[in-house]
């Protein structure tokens, strides 16, 4: 089976969220499973100067205000799978991130570079670029790849099923609908049955009108987009889909979250070793100025901070968590009004909350090590994976019953309790009040050392490797791949 991904993040070159982590693991763990996986990215610099063994494809342009275009072949670092990346320096070549300038603005040609994506990607799945590989599906991961659909779908002659992942329906790529001509389109894909939403463009509703298929990444989001609560605008459009749509969850990459080899870490540890894990705590007190108390059950944040994650519920039920003798660690970065709000509660409770506002990889690591509790209070969530590695970690995850993170964490209450399936902590209410009684019940949980260890292992012990996700893949491409 081969198989083409395009993604605008992949893990360890760049990376914003969730979604570098999945581009990162999930062609490695199909490549495992046998199939034939090349990855598609653009050529910023974190990528042009980490893919290994590049050499020249081909050149073209002008194409999307850019005067050249080199496609170039290389291969990636530790998975060694083969690449693409599209050099186009006017358009990918310049410091920030992948979507925004520096100082947060999305780029203003951000139409152009993602178009470009779409567009390079869908014609290598024509065989149009690269006359040694054609790829027979082509996976794009939400709304930067997305117009790739639409490009294949202009392009009726192209042998390749395409797929679309939806990590988050949030973020849909909308531009000025007089923008149309530059994208290259037939007419008839900038009317309301194609590109169009409310008088823009959508480059996410290239993905879900022109894929093939479309999955998104847990069974209960993959219902929840398909209502007015969750739809974000395209429940409609999503809802034409039909059967179109599943959902597949995510996974963890065991060879970068793993206690029991991870190099970030000041001890390392397992289930049956636990020492280790007291160990980070300590180290983890220690680094972040908290008081270095065992017994004080320590809440860990590591978020991007936006609405989306449900952090106000945690400054709102902050009071009643420090009153019952509660430590909070956060790590994130994004709106500045909760920046500011978490700096000043670290400043008026030092030793009890310690505020790291900015994006470190190891420090995420000891911090979901250290901590005994990592809290996910999303209103909604699409997969979620630092739950999954709270599990993984045996820190154990306090979230919402919402998309992913319902679907991963097994709530301590009867009878799973009782029956040793139990895993974490989960509340209904996106509210401070349903917050604060989950809250109640961990430290409920905490006062029982027995329990708590129970529920540790069990957490510990679940499997969400990217091997069982990978199969499932598989079998959606093979039945795609079948029925054309
Ligand atoms: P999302 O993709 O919505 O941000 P996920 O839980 O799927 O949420 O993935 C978030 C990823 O980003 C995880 O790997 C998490 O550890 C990482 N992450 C988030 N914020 C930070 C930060 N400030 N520093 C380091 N890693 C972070
Ligand atoms: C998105 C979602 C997150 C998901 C990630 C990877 O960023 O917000 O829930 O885990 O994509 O699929």
């Amino acid at each position: 089976m081969r198989v083409l991904h395009v993604a605008a993040e992949l893990f360890p070159l760049i990376k914003t969220g969730g979604l570098a982590d999945v581009a990162g693991a999930l062609p490695g763990a199909l490549a495992q499973a046998g199939a034939d996986v090349r990855v598609m990215l653009p050529g910023y610099p974190a990528i042009l100067d980490s893919v290994l063994h590049q050499r020249r494809l081909l050149e073209i342009g002008p194409l999307f205000g850019a005067a050249r275009v080199t496609l170039r072949r290389g291969q990636l670092p530790y998975s060694h799978l083969p690449a693409y990346v599209i050099d186009a320096p006017y358009l990918y070549r310049r410091p920030g991130g992948p979507y925004q300038a520096g100082d947060g603005s999305e780029w203003s040609d951000n139409l152009q570079r993602f178009a470009l994506l779409g567009w390079m990607a869908a014609h290598v799945a024509a065989g149009e670029l690269d006359p040694e590989w054609t790829p027979q599906v082509l996976h794009a991961h939400d709304w930067h790849a997305a117009m790739a659909c639409a490009y294949m779908a202009a392009h009726p002659g192209t042998g390749a099923a395409s797929v679309f992942t939806v990590h988050n329906l949030a973020y849909q790529g909308l531009f000025p609908h007089h923008e149309f001509a530059q994208l290259g389109l037939p007419v008839r894909f900038m009317q309301s049955h194609g590109l169009e939403y409310h008088g823009q463009l959508s480059f996410m509703k290239a993905g879900l009108k022109y894929a093939n298929r479309i999955t998104t990444v847990s069974p209960t989001y993959a219902h929840e987009i398909t209502t007015h609560e969750y739809g974000c605008g395209l429940d409609g459009v999503i809802r034409s889909r039909g059967g179109d749509l599943s959902g597949i969850l995510n996974g963890v990459d065991g060879r970068v979250w793993d206690p029991a080899h991870d190099t970030a870490l000041a001890s390392r540890y397992s289930a049956d070793n636990l020492a280790g894990k007291a160990l980070c705590k300590a180290a983890l007190q220690r680094e972040l100025g908290l008081a270095e108390d065992a017994r004080a059950p320590l809440f860990g944040v590591v978020s991007r901070l936006t609405a989306q994650k449900g952090l106000d519920l945690v400054l709102a039920a902050l009071p009643a968590l420090l009153r019952l003798g509660g430590q909070v660690a956060l790590q994130g970065s994004g709106d500045p009004v909760l920046e500011a709000a978490f700096h000043a509660a670290a400043f008026s409770h030092p030793g009890q909350v310690a505020v790291r506002i900015g994006y470190d990889e190891n420090l995420a690591h000891r911090l979901i090590a250290g901590a005994d509790v990592i809290l996910v209070p999303s209103r909604f969530e699409p997969c979620g994976l630092t739950q999954l590695y709270g599990l993984r970690y045996g820190t154990l995850p306090l979230v919402r019953r919402v998309g992913g993170l319902a679907d991963t964490v097994v709530d301590a209450a009867e009878p799973a309790l009782a029956e040793g399936r139990a895993t974490g902590f989960v509340f209904e209410a996106a509210s401070p009040a349903a917050l604060e009684g989950a809250l109640q019940r961990v430290l409920q949980a905490w006062a029982r050392p027995a329990d708590w260890l129970r529920l540790v292992r069990t957490a510990m012990a679940q499997d969400f490797s990217w091997a069982g996700a990978a199969a499932k893949y598989l079998a959606l491409y093979a039945g795609l791949v079948e029925a054309r």
